[in-house]
């Protein structure tokens, strides 16, 4: 039976039958037929819902529902009319009737258009070129032309002095700790609200997190937190071995007042930046604050290498230092003679000639990731339930992600509510991170709170993060911004659009 079929109802069903198949068959909408087989109207379960509600019952039939205006399609019509008319009226499913409005289909939004995901690679025009090289000379190994170029231009780019190519952020995040000597019962003092790449090498070295919330100025490290840990920690035995504040979804932390603790304790400051390259504090990019800077090009980030990391510094000794432990740390002698543990966390020349190309396009990039945010402020700002991830004065975001936060004091809508009705509509959306002091892995860990309440557990309950890909397309964009209105227009019991009676398209 071909899935018109099993959505067909007459006036004959039960209430109780309607809402079965609904059940049965994954779809949002069933197909009020008349005798004659033409379609009279679309039933939605909000429709079966109302009528009980108007004291029906479940074993009643269908013919109480009153006429409503559907939207359907005309048979021949193409994909892309198809899908303007989704958009259009904001609904994922279309039923399509031929001309004695006999349904004779149904349009699924995710199979006419691929879907609208987070944040996907953005190649530009250099890449192939740089790879090709690689090819043709065969450096098809780790090392090569294109790390060393990649390194140079990757520190003049931000502002470095050294930077040593890795086959990832997280590798260059465990290599700056070993460069600290951060090692078993040691303390370092973690950004709670992060990926749990920023902490997992803490653990890889035998030492032990620290967990430290944000606040409400840049949703990243909050001061305040750090120098409750930082005085509470210094003035045993334990005084911690490193700070690691991460600049998360592409914005800065307050790097002022984080340096300036940093020096007061004499504790030395690890940035993780695996989100943020591109984006400054102050005019200075952020990774270049602090005794150590990391970068990561996964495939999800602002410029990738489909996998890999930098770590950059301005002590050269230490960069240099990272390219030994990166390369299987391997003496000098004309044998293979090791005396300390050793990585294998080098780049490949291969993937170092894609980063090449596309540092070439960064600031493109950020413009357009910062557009994008810029677009879904203003088309949204009509609806006050919504907190936008702030950027203070004097900070350039690169706004990897738009992240927002829904005000539950001004919307019963939570994140998990719309993150599903935006994935019905084909549309990729993620909760914000999960707060690592909440994570299983680092259960009954230490964690200093920001205030009374800890502010990343807020915005842990509170908020999601939209598509922002540098690629998307501005009508991949208005879809985004439509589809969330309609979410928060139907919990502000709003009319819906007004649709019309067999839409020809
Ligand atoms: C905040 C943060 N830190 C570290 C990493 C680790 O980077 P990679 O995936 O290159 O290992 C990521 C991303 O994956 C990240 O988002």
């Amino acid at each position: 039976m071909n899935r018109v079929e099993l959505i067909k109802v007459t006036r004959k069903h039960t209430l109780k039958q309607a809402l079965e198949l609904l059940d049965q068959s994954s779809m949002s909408i069933l197909l009020y037929v008349d005798e004659n087989g033409a379609l009279q109207r679309t039933i939605t379960d909000g429709d079966i819902r109302r009528l009980l509600l108007s004291g029906r019952e479940l074993d009643e039939t269908l013919e109480h529902l009153k006429a409503s205006d559907s939207v359907v399609g005309r048979q021949g019509a193409s994909d892309e009319e198809i899908l303007a008319l989704m958009d259009r009226h904001t609904v994922n499913q279309v039923p399509v009737v031929d001309n004695n409005n006999k349904p004779v289909d149904i349009y699924l939004r995710h199979e006419l258009a691929p879907r609208i995901q987070l944040s996907i690679p953005h190649m530009g025009d250099h890449e192939r070129q740089y790879v090709e090289e690689a090819f043709q000379t065969n450096w098809i190994a780790p090392l090569g032309p294109n790390v060393d170029a990649f390194e140079k231009e990757l520190a003049a780019y931000v502002g470095a002095r050294h930077a040593a190519a890795l086959n990832s952020g997280t590798a260059a995040i465990h290599l700056a700790l070993k460069l600290l000597d951060t090692g078993p019962g040691d303390i370092v003092l973690c950004s709670s609200f992060t990926f749990v790449a920023s902490a997992n090498p803490i653990l890889y070295q035998g030492a032990t997190p620290v967990f430290i919330d944000s606040e409400p100025n840049t949703w990243n490290m909050s001061p305040d937190a750090l120098e409750k840990a930082l005085q509470e920690y210094c003035k045993g035995s334990r005084k911690p071995k490193a700070i690691m504040v991460v600049h998360l979804y592409g914005q800065s932390a307050d790097m002022d007042s984080i340096m300036a603790l940093s020096e007061a304790y004499g504790v030395p400051v690890i940035e993780d930046a695996a989100e943020s390259m591109g984006a400054m504090y102050k005019g200075r990019h952020t990774g270049t604050f602090g005794k150590l800077g990391v970068f990561s090009f996964n495939g999800n980030k602002i410029i990738t290498t489909s996998g890999g990391g930098m770590l950059i510094s301005e002590d050269g000794e230490l960069i240099e230092r990272a390219r030994f432990l990166s390369t299987q740390a391997r003496d000098p002698s004309p044998h293979y003679e090791h005396s300390e543990i050793g990585y294998n966390y080098r780049m490949s020349n291969v993937l170092a000639g894609i980063g090449r190309g596309q540092l070439k396009v960064l600031d493109d990039r950020v413009e357009s990731r910062r557009a994008i945010f810029d677009r879904y402020c203003q088309q949204l700002s009509g609806y006050d339930c919504i907190d936008w991830m702030p950027q203070p004065e004097g900070d350039y975001s690169n706004r990897w992600l738009t992240a927002l936060s829904l005000n539950p004091a001004k919307t019963k809508i939570t994140p998990t509510q719309m993150i599903k009705a935006l994935a019905e509509a084909n549309i990729e959306a993620r909760h914000l991170w999960k707060p690592m002091h909440r994570q299983p892995l680092f259960k009954g860990s230490e964690y200093f709170s920001h205030g009374q309440k800890s502010y990343c557990d807020y915005l842990f309950d509170t908020g999601l993060c939209l598509p922002s890909a540098s690629n998307m397309t501005i009508d991949q964009q208005r879809s985004v911004i439509d589809n969330i209105r309609h979410i928060l227009n139907k919990k502000r019991n709003k009319p819906e659009i007004n649709r019309q009676t067999l839409i020809d398209v």
